[in-house]
């Protein structure tokens, strides 16, 4: 996959606002699979400092409601605003148990690299995020996962990287798919092919946190992690 997009933002801009596996990276090879349209109203749901927020926003004209937990509307706020976007992307300080949107709201819900934090277990998808989107409705996510169910059997040389909470979230693309099949027809899982390119440039920021996961990237040697991409349309 060749990520043309990607090449147009400010590197310096994606490096201090990555948390994770470069999210622009990962959305745009998700957003390739889904029809997104000037003005559809899209929920990023967990979109951190708001880079996918930005990338919706600029490049499908969309109209995005950027929520997330871990860091402040405000923050966001001002992010936005520097980029002339601020009529586009609504941010919103909220945990996605409890989200303040009228039911049918949505033409899209898209989570790049958090949805695993909430919706890993039988009830979220079906609770909380159902209810939001219209009929016909779009579902797309990207998260952290695994090729294959490791859990029984932890190899060794992993262990002291995937703690307790890291193995509750990761998980691979099958035991993830009865999570979803209830409630999204033309439901597509699969292994992402961005994974290299979006682990490379996450891991070659000075972020504290990429220091860390390049040990547990390089142990892991391509053999067990992966990226699992999920689109779909509700029923
Ligand atoms: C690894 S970061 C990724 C952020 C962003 N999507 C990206 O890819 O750069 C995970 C995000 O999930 C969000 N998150 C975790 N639990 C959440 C919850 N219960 N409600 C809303 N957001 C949550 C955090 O606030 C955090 O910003």
């Amino acid at each position: 996959m060749d990520f043309d997009v990607t090449g147009k933002y400010d590197k310096t801009f994606i490096q201090e606002n990555m948390m994770g596996p470069n999210s622009i990276i990962i959305l745009e090879e998700l957003t390739g699979k889904i029809p997104l349209k000037k003005g559809m109203r899209v929920l990023d749901l967990g979109c951190g400092n708001g880079l996918t927020s930005i990338f919706l926003a600029k490049e499908y004209g969309v109209k995005v409601f950027a929520l997330d937990l871990w860091i402040s509307a405000t923050d966001n706020y001002s992010r936005f605003r520097e980029l002339g976007l601020e009529d586009l992307i609504v941010p919103i300080h909220a945990d996605a148990h409890s989200m303040p949107f009228s039911d049918k709201y949505f033409d899209v819900v898209i989570s790049v690299d958090a949805y695993h934090y909430f919706g890993n277990n039988d009830t979220f998808f079906n609770e909380k995020i159902q209810p939001l989107l219209k009929s016909n409705g779009i579902f797309a996510a990207a998260f952290p996962g695994m090729k294959y169910e490791v859990h029984d059997n932890v190899p060794d040389e992993m262990n002291r990287y995937w703690n307790e909470e890291a193995l509750s979230m990761w998980h691979s693309a099958e035991w993830w798919r009865p999570k979803f099949q209830k409630n999204l027809n033309n439901l597509k899982i699969w292994e992402m092919t961005c994974f290299k390119q979006a682990w490379d440039d996450w891991l070659s920021t000075d972020n504290p946190y990429a220091k860390e996961d390049r040990k547990m990237i390089r142990a892991d040697n391509g053999r067990y992690m992966n990226i699992i991409g999920v689109t779909g349309v509700l029923k």
